[in-house]
């Protein structure tokens, strides 16, 4: 009888890297030939230095573990959360937020939903504004000041990627940022979601 994979490492090796190898050639590799069309296509806009400072706190707080912004092409999801999601919106995303659980509702075209206010009461006790709200209060954020120390660093990160920052954009972000509490950034982040690319969900 022939040795089959279930008996020799050295088969098991070769039929894992040949699978892995076709798993690359079909899924990756399109995907990398299209990246020029997807970006001649986009309507995304790079985020602004205040508004990329606010998307780490919506990453640092986890709001991402209870929020999506994820639209997918479906009736009852399009009239409840505006325009599904395309791939070339996420051009300028690193990385993606697209999430996987809604415990509260999806955030992908928020953008012209609230006022500032609306937002700045809601994250420092949610129950002022929506009485059986059960997402947790965020007051600190609006308590702590950013220093801005860390934002050119992070800018530079996001170019390396693919974000067409100018060297102006970079110099510039410090000053956009110090001083701003964490609460006014991620609302400037929050302001920003689907406003480059939906034509107005609400
Ligand atoms: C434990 C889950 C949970 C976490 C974590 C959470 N939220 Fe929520 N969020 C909810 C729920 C539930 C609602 C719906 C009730 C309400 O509006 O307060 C909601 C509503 C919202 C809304 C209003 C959306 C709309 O269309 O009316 C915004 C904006 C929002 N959350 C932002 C955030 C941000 C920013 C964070 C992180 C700082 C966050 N949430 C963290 C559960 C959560």
């Amino acid at each position: 009888m022939s040795a089959d994979f279930t008996k020799s490492v050295f088969i098991l090796i070769i039929t894992t890297i040949a699978v892995a190898a076709f798993s690359l050639l079909v899924w990756v590799v399109p995907n990398l030939m299209e990246s020029d069309k997807l970006r001649a296509q986009s309507q995304a806009k790079p985020l602004t230095a205040i508004e990329v400072a606010g998307r780490d706190i919506y990453i640092s707080e986890g709001c991402h573990v209870c929020h999506t912004q994820m639209v997918r092409p479906l009736d009852p999801e399009v009239k409840r959360n505006g325009r599904p999601n395309q791939e070339s919106d996420d051009i300028y995303e690193f990385p993606n937020l697209w999430g996987s659980k809604r415990t509260g509702p999806d955030l992908t075209n928020l953008g012209r939903k609230y006022s500032d206010q609306w937002h700045a009461i809601h994250l420092i006790n949610p129950r002022q504004v929506v009485p059986t709200s059960i997402m947790p209060a965020y007051p600190w954020l609006f308590e702590q000041a950013l220093t801005g120390d860390e934002i050119e660093d992070k800018m530079e990160a996001l170019r390396t990627l693919g974000v067409p920052y100018s060297d102006e954009d970079i110099a510039n972000a410090r000053l956009q940022v110090r001083g701003k509490s964490k609460g006014e950034a991620l609302i400037r982040y929050l302001q920003s979601l689907g406003v480059d690319t939906s034509e107005g969900a609400y």
